[in-house]
């Protein structure tokens, strides 16, 4: 071993000796581990071109097995579930237009990975579904409603319609959307937490004819980075505390795509990175240092995409020139596609770093250091790709065209049993749908966060904008339920200003997003992306109904921008 990782290893701890002023965590404390010991994997890659037709149609089977996997060289492997038995599972890779449909076969042993408990907001649930339940969600992918007006059919990944062992999910997927880096993961109503954690996750992306004409690095220079945070028991597995000790997972390591503290060897060039935040509760905030020297930035981050495809231009992060530069921040289910230059970098190491704000008053710890990566000498093979200027132009969609503004409040409630769960507008998952916008209109949706703590705001189906947030007096908030702004409007944060389908929803704010429903009708979810609360109930239905009266309106605004294209649904 090269003296510069004992180095690394000494100053940086897997686990924070004697450390007094952290909370106590709930869950287990993950073992020692060395870092930077292990490569990054690279997840296997699924070229859907290359797929046999049946019935016209490219389809692929994918089978949910249970097995072992080695998380880190000091640890004995783990029992976890994965998409075709990987960790995570494979990328799945298609071309704009190209229509898929998945069979995905759950062939999941018949007991838990995890000691499954009630959710204390859901007392006895368990009693009443199987222990072992899953559904498959493309998330951010644009796919008709569930059973809506029509044949039931289960493409979104509906909560409530999964599958036990034995059984299969088909779901067709259009792919008729933009290039972007989506992703694919277990949606199973109470149990999604647990399902993700224990791995069913991984990417999924769709590219395009404006991505081949931006000649961006490609192949071994683009490189996939799924961050999940973990803890191990000392025998190497999985530790998950039950729903009944904790509200939030957050772990102690992170794996990156299943490797946790992987280093990655990279030439002194450009290279993409597509950024996912699949964790359960965590977030992060990320930029490369030198090692051992934290305050020493390394290369510059520049973002070329979020959720839902790229920005109009890159957003510049943690330029080395600016120590107040923004990171780039990555809320659970967040995706960013980012450019790294390592020219002139030879021969150097950076570790990337996470220094989010943890929450002190949960058992949240602090993950300070996520991978390396090592700089060798030359670049091999010389792509000539560059940092576009610009990207793809993005059409605003205009709040003066919303037929109307919805509030969303973000509520920490207690349940009958008395414990505290987590809701949307006070409503639980099995009330009524209260939200039934028109195929094709326009709406503002606001987003008030009356809590203490972060959340993740995702919605099926749409691509959003975000148009800004708002502080609000707390002490009225509290006392009264007024929303009474205090302070300007915020613009939203660099690498926010193209499509999203999740946005952070930060204590203390109203986060106002706009989006236009369609292009297909029936029901949808919106729902909290930090699982543990989406499982407490914080997730409500929605429907997408077609076009009528008032949604004239909106037909004009459809007349009124060509530019944005709504594909037509499956026939
Ligand atoms: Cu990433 Cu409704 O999910
Ligand atoms: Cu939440």
């Amino acid at each position: 071993m090269r003296p510069f990782f004992a180095a690394v290893f000494f100053l940086y701890p897997a686990v924070p000796a004697g450390a007094a002023s952290l909370p106590v965590p709930l869950g287990a404390e993950s073992p020692r581990l060395k870092p930077f010991v292990d490569p990054l994997p690279i997840p296997r890659r699924i070229d859907c071109a290359g797929l046999p037709l049946e019935h016209g149609m490219a389809t692929l089977h994918v089978h949910e097995r249970q097995c072992r996997h080695v998380f880190h060289s000091g640890l004995p492997a783990a029992l976890v579930w994965g998409y075709d038995g990987e960790i995570p599972g494979p990328t799945l890779e298609l071309r704009e237009g190209q229509a898929l449909r998945v069979y995905w076969h759950n062939e999941l042993p018949l007991s838990p990975l995890f000691p499954v408990d009630s959710p204390p907001s859901q007392p006895g649930i368990c009693g009443r579904l199987p222990a072992v339940r899953t559904v498959v969600h493309v998330h951010g992918a644009s796919v008709p409603g569930y059973a809506f007006g029509g044949p039931t059919r289960n493409d979104d990944g509906y909560p409530d319609a999964w599958t036990v062992p034995g059984e299969t999910q088909e779901a067709v997927y259009p792919n008729r959307q933009e290039a972007a880096g989506l992703w694919y993961h277990d949606h199973a109503m109470g149990s999604t937490a647990r399902n993700n954690y224990a791995g069913l996750a991984g990417m999924y992306i769709i590219r395009d004819a404006y991505e081949d004409g931006l000649h961006l690095p490609r192949g071994r220079y683009e490189i996939p980075l799924m961050l999940r945070s973990r803890a191990f028991n000392t025998d190497g597995s999985l530790a998950y505390p039950g729903a009944q000790t904790s509200d939030e997972v957050y772990g102690d390591v992170t794996d990156v795509n299943g490797r946790v503290w992987p280093y990655l060897d990279v030439e002194p060039g450009l290279y993409r990175f597509r950024f996912l935040n699949a964790s359960t509760s965590r977030s992060y905030a990320l930029k490369l240092v030198v090692p051992g020297g934290r305050t020493v930035p390394g290369p510059a981050f520049h973002q070329i995409g979020s959720d839902g495809g790229f920005l109009d231009r890159p957003a510049l992060l943690n330029d080395p020139g600016d120590p107040h530069a923004p990171r780039l921040i990555l809320a659970p289910a967040e995706r960013a596609d980012v450019l790294i230059d390592f020219s002139g970098c030879a021969g150097k190491s950076y570790v990337l770093d996470n220094d989010s704000q943890t929450d002190e008053s949960s058992d949240e710890k602090p993950i300070p250091d996520v991978m390396l990566f090592r700089v060798g000498a030359r670049l091999h093979g010389d792509s000539g790709a560059k940092i576009p200027v610009s990207l793809r132009p993005i059409p605003r969609l205009d709040p003066a065209r919303a037929l109307r503004t919805r509030r969303i409040y973000f509520q920490e409630s207690e349940s009958p049993g008395g414990a505290q769960t987590m809701l949307l507008n006070g409503r639980r998952w099995e009330d009524p749908v209260t939200e039934r916008p028109a195929l094709g209109s326009v709406e503002v949706w606001e987003l008030v966060n009356g809590t203490g703590e972060l959340h993740s705001f995702h919605i099926h189906q749409m691509q959003f904008q975000v148009l800004g947030r708002r502080a609000f007096n707390r002490f009225l908030y509290e006392k009264f339920g007024l929303v009474v702004f205090q302070g300007p409007w915020m613009p939203p944060e660099a690498g926010e200003g193209g499509w999203k389908d999740t946005v952070r929803i930060s204590p203390g704010l109203m986060t106002r997003i706009i989006l236009q429903f369609g292009p297909y009708t029936g029901r949808f979810v919106y729902h909290c992306h930090m699982l543990e609360h989406e499982d407490m109930d914080m997730m409500r239905p929605f429907d997408v109904v077609p076009a009528a009266g008032d949604n004239a309106k909106a037909a004009v605004f459809l007349d009124k921008n060509p530019e944005i294209k709504v594909p037509s649904p499956l026939e």
